[in-house]
């Protein structure tokens, strides 16, 4: 638990609105606040991703999702088919730049056009600066920065030709706080969010609008140590966001974030770009000031 308490970072306030979409019913191929929308998910093989993959096709989108991890892969594209969505996995790894574009041109190939991608996959590290290796460094960086870049960089050329798309880039509320043991990670986490801001203005008279989502702490394989029995990660998790998430008290399930990325998709939204959404359940908004013990 030591780890996570320093690893529980991150924060901010949601906008208000962002909660109102209703969450979607499962099985809804063609029907759905996203029916005939084409989606394209990054790193959608657990966690996150998975969620926000499910939802988008319980919500009648046509979702394309990727990861490198084969059979969990095929394990999630069945069970949302089964549920009745329509979804299909690609294996791609987002640091390599020719297995990104077979993603997305097979995706594009696969249902017409991309109407909206979250790009989300990401690694973390936990290690003070001087332990980063070079190569660990080049790792998070080309995954968590330089995947996004090659993924929009494709992506996007389909989003102009089509008149339009929307971007969402999945950051971290690590890109407005910082945490010891976390440099190497929120560096990337910074990086897409500059990312963002610059691209929403290359492209916004285009149609394609660009935005990053910055989740706080979220219960997936990311943060939850792999040696824990599930009873213990739950007292954990409660301590965790009890000590760390300064409004909600709780760390936030993978669907509390997939339903904000389909909040930030829906057509409601349609004037924001260039935007940073926290969903963090408050841990950006203040942090707890502590007082130390005075002679009375
Ligand atoms: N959990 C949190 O507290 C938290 C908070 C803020 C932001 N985030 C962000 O949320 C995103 C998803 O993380 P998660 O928490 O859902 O953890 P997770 O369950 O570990 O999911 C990470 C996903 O990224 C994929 N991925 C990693 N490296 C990849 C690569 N080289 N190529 C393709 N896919 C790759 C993984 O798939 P494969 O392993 O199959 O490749 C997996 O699907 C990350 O960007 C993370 O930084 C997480």
């Amino acid at each position: 638990m030591g780890d996570h308490s320093r690893r529980a970072v991150l924060g901010g306030a949601l906008g208000a609105g962002l909660v109102a979409v209703a969450a979607p019913a499962a099985g809804a191929r063609g029907r759905g606040a996203f029916a005939g929308k084409a989606v394209q998910v990054t790193g959608g093989t657990s966690g996150i991703g998975e969620a926000t993959a499910r939802a988008f096709a319980a919500a009648g989108a046509r979702v394309a999702f990727c990861g490198r991890r084969t059979a969990l892969g095929r394990d999630v594209e069945r069970s949302i088919r089964a549920a009745g969505g329509d979804a299909t996995y690609f294996e791609a790894d987002v640091r390599d730049p020719a297995s990104v574009q077979r993603f997305v041109d097979g995706a594009v190939r696969r249902y017409g056009r991309v109407d909206i991608a979250f790009n989300n996959a990401g690694v973390q590290i936990t290690a003070r600066l001087h332990e980063v290796t070079p190569e660990q460094w080049d790792d998070v960086v080309n995954t968590n920065a330089r995947g996004v870049f090659l993924a929009m960089r494709h992506q996007i050329p389909h989003m102009l030709a089509a008149g339009g798309g929307h971007v969402i880039v999945n950051s971290s509320v690590g890109a407005v706080v910082g945490r010891p043991n976390l440099s190497t990670y929120q560096a990337t986490k910074q990086a897409v969010r500059a990312l963002v801001q610059s691209a929403a203005l290359e492209y916004g008279a285009e149609g394609v609008r660009v935005n990053a989502i910055l989740p706080g702490i979220t219960d997936t394989a990311m943060i939850r140590p792999a040696n824990l029995d599930d009873a213990t990660w739950e007292r954990a998790k409660a301590a965790l966001g009890q000590l760390n998430v300064d409004g909600l008290k709780r760390v936030a399930t993978p669907t509390d974030i997939a339903r904000a990325v389909l909040a930030l998709a829906s057509d409601e939204l349609g004037y924001l770009t260039g935007a940073a959404i926290p969903v963090d359940g408050g841990i950006a908004a203040g942090r707890r000031m502590l007082l130390p013990e005075l002679p009375s």
